[in-house]
């Protein structure tokens, strides 16, 4: 009884709460975004400084769905080795671009399926 109740919470939380459907409403975990900060510093800082997925990069995948962006940077990313990173890496380093992008945590961990992505839109923190 312990143990289906221990197996229960993610399932049940969103079979209450319509998932997310904007990258405004919390749609990663502090946990996500600490673990792509690692990410981007050991792999992705090779060719690339944060600040570059800042600002006027959110604001052009802006409408684009969390999934599109997902599978362009997990199919292209790292240039030198490109879907060489497990999908829930790729969502980590995703959680992270949207932390610097001033965008909130929440509570449920960012899914790396593409379907499920694909119902979320990126929009940016403000306007
Ligand atoms: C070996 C160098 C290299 C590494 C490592 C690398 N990239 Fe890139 N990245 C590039 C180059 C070059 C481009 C531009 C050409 C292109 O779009 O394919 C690029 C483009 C991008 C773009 C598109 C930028 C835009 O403005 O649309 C994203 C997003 C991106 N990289 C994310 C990442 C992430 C996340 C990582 C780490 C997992 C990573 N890259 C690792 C070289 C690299």
């Amino acid at each position: 009884m312990l143990a289906i109740a221990t197996a229960l919470p993610t399932s049940a939380q969103e079979a209450q709460v319509a998932p997310p459907s904007s990258t405004r409403e919390g749609v990663y975990t502090e946990e996500q975004a600490e673990r792509g900060k690692e990410i981007m510093r050991d792999i992705c800082a090779e060719c690339h400084m944060d600040d570059e997925f800042m600002g006027t990069f959110i604001k052009s995948w802006a409408g684009a769905s969390v999934g599109d962006l997902f599978e362009e940077v997990s199919t292209k990313m790292p240039e030198d080795r490109p879907g060489s990173m497990r999908p829930r890496e790729y969502a980590q380093v995703l959680a992270y671009i949207f932390q610097l992008n001033g965008l909130p945590a929440g509570e449920v961990p960012m899914s790396s399926s593409i379907e499920e992505l694909r119902e979320i839109i990126i929009e940016g923190s403000q306007g």
